[in-house]
Order: C-alpha cells, then sequence, then structure tokens
C-alpha cells in the first residue's frame, strides 16, 4: 500500500530537493516583507530575538514531527493523520489536525495571492522606471492609488493566482520540482546580490544596531510574543501540514533531524538577509523603519529609485518577492490538494482550478480591504484582512502546531518514532520527548494563556 501511493504521489528525487521544496515553502513574502515590517514596528532587536527563540524551541521540533507524520503516512496529512490516529488507537478527534490544516491553507492563500499580485505589480513598475528619482509623495501615492483601486488588485491577484495553479496542476515532478530547481538557486542569488547593494549604501551599521540591539521591555509584552510566535510558525509554513505534505514525498533515507535544521536556518538566514538588505537602505535615506506592511512597496522602490542603477536592482527585488511567493503558494495548496486527489481519486489538474476559484474569491475580501471595504471591521479595527492574516497566522497556525506536537510525540506508535527519527528509548527519546512534547506545546500554550488572561479576567470581573 505504502508503495502503491508512493508510486501514485511521486517523491522528491533527492534529499535536496525536498529541502529545496521545503525552503521554498518555508521563504516567502513571510520573509520578505513581513519579517522586516513586523520587526520594523515591534521595536527590531527584541522582537528579532523572541522570534529566534521561537524558532528554536518551538519551530524546529514542530517541524520534525509534521515531515514524520507526513513520512510515515505517505499521504495527504488529513489521511496520514486518519491512518495514524487508527494505528495510535486514539480518538479519531485528531484527524481535526489535518483539517484545520486545510482551512489555515486555504485562508492565508487567499490573501497571500493578493500580496504577491502586489509584488508582481511592482516588478512591472519598477522595470518601466517609475520610481527614477521619485519623491516619497510619489511613491507613496503611487502605492496609496495601487491600493485604491480594485480592478488593478483583482488584475494581478489573478495573474498570481492562476500561475499558482497552472505549476500546482502540474503535479510533483513536472510542477513542483521543476519550479523550485529554478526559483530557489536564483533567489538565494538574487538575495546575495542584494546584499551587497544594500552594504555599500551608508545604513549598513545603523540597520544592524536595529535588528540587533535589544530593548528589554519588550519581553514582558505578551502580544508581541504571540506575533513573534505566529511569525515564526507562518515562515517556517507549519501548523498546516504544508511540511506533512512535503514530508510523505521525501526518500526514506534521509535524516529527518538534520534535514530540517538545514531548512530553518536556510529560512530563517533569509528573513534577517531580507532585513539586512533593507533597512541599511531606509536608514540611509532618513525613512521610517515602522511604517508597516508598505515598507517594502513604499521605501524600497523609494530607496531604490533614488541610487544608481535603481532600476535593475529594484526590478531584480520584486522578481525575488514572486518567486518566493511562488513556491510558498504552491505548498499551501498541497494538503488540500493531495486529500482530494487521494481520496476521490479525482485529476489533480481539475481538483487545482476548483480550489483557487474557491480562493480567489475569497481573496477578494482581502482586495476590498483595502479600498472598497477599508471602513469596514470584523471585530475591533481588524479589517476583513487583517482578521483573516490574524486568525490564520496567530491562532490556527500555532493551535494546529501544539496539537501535532502533543500527537506526534506522546500518541503515535513508538514504532513510528524508531523508524522515522531513530528513536528507540533511553537519553534520545528523553531529549525528544522533553524538547517536542513538553518544552515546544507548552510555549505555544504559554503564549496564548499570557493574551487570552486579561480577556478570561474581563469576563469573570
Ligand atoms: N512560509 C511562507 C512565508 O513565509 O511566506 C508562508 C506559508 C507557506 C505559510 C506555506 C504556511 C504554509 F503552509
Amino acid at each position: 500500500m505504502a508503495i502503491a501511493s508512493e508510486n501514485r504521489r511521486g517523491m522528491w528525487s533527492s534529499r535536496w530537493l525536498f529541502i529545496l521544496a521545503a525552503a521554498g515553502s518555508a521563504v516567502g513574502i513571510g520573509n520578505i516583507w513581513k519579517f522586516p515590517y513586523i520587526a520594523g514596528e515591534n521595536g527590531g532587536g527584541a522582537f528579532v530575538l523572541i522570534y529566534l527563540v521561537c524558532v528554536g524551541v518551538v519551530g524546529i521540533p514542530i517541524m520534525i514531527t509534521e515531515v514524520m507524520i507526513g513520512r510515515e503516512g505517505r499521504s495527504s496529512p488529513i489521511i496520514a493523520m486518519r491512518q495514524l490516529t487508527q494505528r495510535a488507537r486514539c480518538s479519531p478527534a485528531w484527524v481535526m489536525i489535518g483539517w484545520m490544516g486545510v482551512l489555515a491553507g486555504f485562508l492565508i492563500l487567499s490573501y497571500y495571492a493578493v500580496i504577491a499580485g502586489w509584488a508582481m505589480n511592482y516588478i512591472w513598475l519598477s522595470a518601466s522606471g517609475a520610481f527614477e528619482s521619485a519623491t516619497a509623495q510619489n511613491v507613496g501615492a503611487t502605492f496609496d492609488n495601487f491600493l485604491a483601486n480594485p480592478w488593478q488588485l483583482i488584475f494581478w491577484q489573478t495573474l498570481f493566482m492562476v500561475l499558482t495553479i497552472w505549476i500546482v496542476g502540474k503535479g510533483v515532478s513536472r510542477g513542483l520540482e521543476t519550479a523550485i530547481r529554478w526559483f530557489m538557486p536564483l533567489l538565494f542569488i538574487l538575495l546575495v546580490i542584494l546584499l551587497g547593494y544594500s552594504l555599500n549604501s551608508g545604513g549598513f551599521e545603523q540597520a544592524f544596531n536595529f535588528l540587533f540591539e535589544i530593548d528589554a521591555s519588550a519581553f514582558t509584552d505578551p502580544e508581541i510574543w504571540l506575533l513573534a510566535m505566529g511569525q515564526s510558525f507562518f515562515t517556517l509554513s507549519l501548523g498546516m501540514g504544508a511540511m506533512m505534505a512535503y514530508g510523505a514525498y521525501v526518500p526514506q533515507d534521509a535524516g529527518i533531524g538534520s534535514t530540517v535544521l538545514t531548512i530553518a536556518v536556510l529560512d530563517t538566514s533569509v528573513a534577517v538577509a531580507a532585513g539586512l538588505a533593507i533597512f541599511p537602505i531606509v536608514f540611509a535615506n532618513g525613512l521610517d523603519a515602522a511604517q508597516g506592511p508598505g515598507l517594502m512597496f513604499v521605501t524600497v522602490p523609494l530607496a531604490f529609485g533614488q541610487l544608481p542603477l535603481g532600476i535593475i536592482f529594484g526590478t531584480l527585488f520584486f522578481i525575488l518577492v514572486t518567486f518566493a511567493a511562488l513556491t510558498s503558494a504552491i505548498s499551501l495548496t498541497e494538503p488540500a490538494l493531495a486529500y482530494l486527489v487521494e481520496e476521490y481519486n479525482a485529476k489533480r489538474k481539475r481538483v487545482a482550478i476548483s480550489l483557487g476559484v474557491m480562493c480567489w474569491i475569497l481573496g477578494l475580501g482581502t482586495v476590498f480591504s483595502f479600498n472598497l471595504l477599508a471602513d469596514f471591521s470584523v471585530v475591533g479595527d481588524l479589517t476583513i484582512f487583517d482578521f483573516v492574516d490574524y486568525v490564520s497566522q496567530n491562532i490556527l497556525l500555532p493551535l494546529g502546531g501544539l496539537l501535532i506536537a502533543v500527537f506526534g510525540v506522546w500518541l503515535v506508535p513508538k514504532e513510528v518514532l524508531v523508524r522515522q527519527l531513530g528513536i528507540s528509548g533511553g537519553f534520545k527519546l528523553f531529549v525528544w520527548r522533553l524538547v517536542g512534547g513538553v518544552i515546544a506545546p507548552l510555549g505555544v500554550l504559554a503564549i496564548f494563556i499570557n493574551i487570552l488572561w486579561p480577556l478570561i479576567q474581563g469576563v469573570f470581573s
């Protein structure tokens, strides 16, 4: 059965290809757009440190668990969880992990395609010289006018979605592998070039201090912990089964621990490198580091527009962002897609198109959050986009990760740990249970409780 499903689903042709694919999923607009702006809005250094703690203590063990479950099940997250819950004789309710992942992937992709569409538009704008010698006002107005026009946003969202679905519809070896083989190395090369460019822009020292100097007051702010945790889940593509789905294609002889460590280091390096590429330009031009989502779409083009060869490097920058977004978007569809193909023997292409259309419709909520429905808030002052982003990144992913850690460490049959991780007992098992089964889930839980505590107190007072 395992072999039949291997044949049907295909395999990564090597461990390195899996690393590239998983890194392709992990590295995305979360690293290049979100990480710098969230760090910028939340004081820089302290946020970065908390984020690194979350990646190390919570992210890596959960990624190991996800890949382990995926490779053991050799099928989509929902089906892998179904098989494993039966084998472990525990409640079928655990399969909910798979369903929550499908929901989270769906929600994330709905807005991911919109933001990635902006990056695509900015390739075009940069290349056409729209930002050459432009003033801050001009660049700001270009972004505002773009956001105010739902038709333009829909156009680029649609283009990005069509590209994603086209690649995804082709299947693992033909679509994903080809895309990843080209995109990932190119992405790393582009980032190194940009970093070199920023290093010479004059603001490097300030940027370095901003990202690594620590303001201790942030450590006591539960909201910053939640943001950093959400960001670490989001950036590592954890908590929704994406890594489980990719893990299903991993050759049996690849070591999961070292593979996951490589992916986490690659992802974190890209986020930090993106910060180190963006902030020197920001500071060299006397711009605001804490301007939020506009950081990438206002500050960066403005800065490139003022620098020599800015057209070339600005264009390259947005090509890089679009590539990174594509390889992530592909993985966002994988849990749902693989499930529908396996469970109903459906045609991959057809399923991809149907999912794409539904996601596209949901994405209109994000599109309108920047124009027609900008004043509409779902709760508090959260627009539809903010709400979908908050729920998926800060609630669904960490919650999924928490359940995955508990299930994968404590409930999964012991032979799975032996086969997949080479852990049979003794000290190794102790460390694995301590880190993966206690520290990681307790970390997530502690952050949740810290956030919820004031609300709970409010209800009972
Ligand atoms: N990790 C991606 C990023 O940083 O942009 C986003 C993402 C992809 C999140 C896949 C979750 C996922 F399953």
